[in-house]
């Protein structure tokens, strides 16, 4: 905690520069932290099962999104938000909350069981595909609905958490029971990223396909801890090996101004400039690594020039009405990226409050190496909030160390300040809040990412510092290849996870005419698991990304997993109203010899039907 005297000097030497940190101001944001901070955590747990007051049903260890069920419905767990959160309890523990260790391993129990559970995206066996899935149903069954997928930072996110953990446990002693139950889990999300991590996937807000930033930095750090873990353990990381090629990857997003969040797949109307960047260098964050290390730190000059583009875009008060009239020095309300339309595009409190993390993360790394180092690429970072700034490099010698790490702590009070502007006063953070009048909350209420959030940054503020991953020998391949490394999976049974085998799958392709009006949804029910079992809320949908009105087609090609023993499928359409109407489902039950199924994980489609929608259409409800 600064002391009073220092927030003085530090409002002081602000004030010169035009910003307004007034002591009342920072004795308020103080205030603030203290009352917040036992509300997030309070917040995050409440949405944990199985026992989270606010989310009952969920499963044991599973974070689940918001306590959300419409507009938006969160009621799921996402393998990001998930792990993310974890990286957050996990430091806490660390830090001296030792009450969280049986939430920990609840964590580790309901991971090694969803990594088993056969999805859209695939299965576990026999090639990793399925850990590719976003998101899982409150009790941690399958989500059949159409999604984003796969998304590809789930695995490394997950895996840099457990190992978070499972170092802790090794200086204990534990190397034992890490071998034995965590490592088993971590290695499948290694092998995963070692096998797909050149293959294009969904971003972290699961909207564009290729390649993205911020997976890209959680895969690279996952391969390099889980190389030294394994080490440790003396086991092998095959897909460990493919590390110095990710980083490699991970370069090409500079495009000599900012950093490119996504290389996208297709049409899209994107600048490149997008949160990701700033979250996935708190995710890498290693307050001892160099600042020019290539694995891009927060404060490597290329992110600190980034970090300025980024916020630079959301001070447009065309775009965001809310941060009008706030000087270039002070912190403001921000978004996800320019061109979201989602609830209109607003600013997000894990991104304000992230962004805070990002500088106080910044500010620990100078600590550490005892300098800022000013280059012309990072220069006008600083000139915003020094414009006596210049390019070289300040020991702690130098007045000007501490004048700029003042400037940039009070900086990045400011962001925490905006938060504390739009948080209500029971300290309830949803997801958004308005970028235009009255400001106030929107989309998913209780949203654990953001309560999250909140906690990671006051650990930076705090000076709680995660431990050190990067070797001291990264070096970037002179040239990038696009490889990859087969992976092996197995189910980590020692966790808790059942002992699944490799499933036995018929890819079937499903046809359907059927004409319908926007906002009407198909869907195959019927007597397999991936069909619902006949129940309507888990049918599987089909998707109408090639209808035309000549052609009014709904189809999927559907991985079809049969009960033991049953060779014929029996199946029906179904009709999705909107506006909360019935569904409409055929009256005809049709059937199909299922194909002898297979079980090396191929896409190969062994089945077509082409067939049209028996009975009557819907209409639309109106609403
Ligand atoms: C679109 C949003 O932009 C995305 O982030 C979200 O996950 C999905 N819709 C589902 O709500
Ligand atoms: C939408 C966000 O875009 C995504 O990143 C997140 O995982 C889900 N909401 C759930 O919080």
């Amino acid at each position: 905690m600064p002391s009073i005297s220092n927030l003085a000097l530090a409002g002081l030497l602000a004030a010169g520069q035009g910003a307004s940190a007034s002591l009342i101001g920072a004795v308020q944001l103080e205030r603030f932290i203290k009352q917040e901070t036992p509300i997030a955590l309070q917040g995050i747990l409440d949405n944990i099962g199985p026992n989270g007051v606010k989310v009952p049903g969920a499963g044991r260890g599973l974070v689940i999104a918001s306590p959300s069920k419409s507009n938006p419905d969160y009621f799921f767990t996402w393998s990001r938000d998930a792990a993310l959160t974890f990286r957050t309890l996990i430091d806490d523990f660390l830090f001296g909350n030792k009450g969280l260790e049986p939430l920990i391993n609840d964590y580790i129990y309901g991971q090694a069981r969803l990594q088993t559970v056969s999805n859209p995206s695939g299965t576990l066996l026999p090639n990793g595909a399925g850990l590719g899935e976003p998101k899982y149903m409150a009790d941690g069954s399958r989500y059949n609905g159409n999604w984003g997928r796969p998304q590809r930072d789930g695995p490394p996110l997950r895996a840099i958490s457990l190992i978070q953990y499972s170092n802790y446990l090794v200086s204990k002693g534990q190397t034992d029971r890490v071998r034995d139950e965590i490592w088993p889990v971590i290695a499948n999300d290694l092998a995963y990223v070692g096998q797909y991590w050149n293959a294009t996937g969904f971003d972290l807000w699961e909207e564009v396909n290729g390649a993205s930033f911020f997976t890209t930095q959680a895969q690279y750090r996952s391969l390099v801890e889980g190389a030294t873990l394994a080490k440790t353990l003396g086991l092998p990381c095959t897909a460990c090996s493919e590390a110095p090629q990710v980083l490699c990857l991970l370069q090409s997003y500079w495009n000599g101004k900012f950093i490119t969040a996504n290389f996208i797949q297709g049409s899209h109307n994107r600048r490149g400039v997008d949160a990701n960047t700033v979250l996935g260098p708190l995710v890498a964050f290693d307050p001892a690594a160099p600042c020019d290390s290539p694995t891009l730190q927060p404060c490597h000059p290329r992110m600190l020039a980034n970090f300025k583009n980024f916020v630079d875009t959301f001070r447009d008060p065309a775009l965001y009405p809310i941060n009008k009239g706030i000087p270039q020095n002070k912190g403001i309300a921000l978004g996800r990226y320019p061109e979201d339309i989602y609830f209109n595009g607003n600013p997000w409190y894990l991104i304000t409050l992230g962004s805070a993390e990002y500088l106080y993360a910044t500010i620990a790394s100078w600590e550490k190496s005892g300098s800022i180092t000013i280059t012309s690429t990072s220069l006008p970072f600083f000139k915003d909030l020094y414009p006596l700034g210049r390019v070289g490099t300040f020991g702690k010698l130098h007045p000007a160390y501490h004048i700029i790490k003042g400037l940039v702590k009070t900086y990045a009070d400011s962001f925490v300040a905006v938060s504390q502007k739009y948080t209500p006063e029971n300290g309830m953070m949803a997801e958004q809040f308005l970028k235009v009048e009255p400001f106030t909350p929107i989309s998913a209420a209780n949203l654990t990412w953001s309560f999250a959030s909140f906690v990671g940054m006051n650990h930076r503020r705090q000076g709680h510092l995660p431990a050190s991953w990067v070797p001291k020998d990264v070096a970037v391949p002179s040239t990038c290849v696009g490889s990859s490394v087969k992976g092996t999976y197995a189910p980590a049974t020692q966790a808790g996870a059942p002992n699944v085998t490799i499933p036995c799958i018929s890819n079937v392709l499903f046809q359907l005419n059927a004409s319908t009006y926007y906002g009407e949804n198909l869907y195959v029910v019927g007597n397999s698991p991936t069909l619902g079992n006949w129940d309507l809320e888990t049918a599987y949908p089909l998707m109408s990304s090639n209808y035309t009105a000549e052609r009014p087609l709904w189809y999927a090609t559907i991985p079809l997993e049969m009960e033991e023993g049953v060779t014929e499928l029996r199946y029906k359409y179904a009709r999705q109203q909107d506006c909360g109407q019935e569904w409409i489902v055929e009256e005809v039950e049709r059937v199909l010899e299922v194909p002898a199924c297979v079980k090396d994980g191929s896409e190969e489609v062994l089945a077509e039907r082409d067939e049209a929608f028996e009975g009557p259409g819907g209409s639309s409800g109106g609403c």
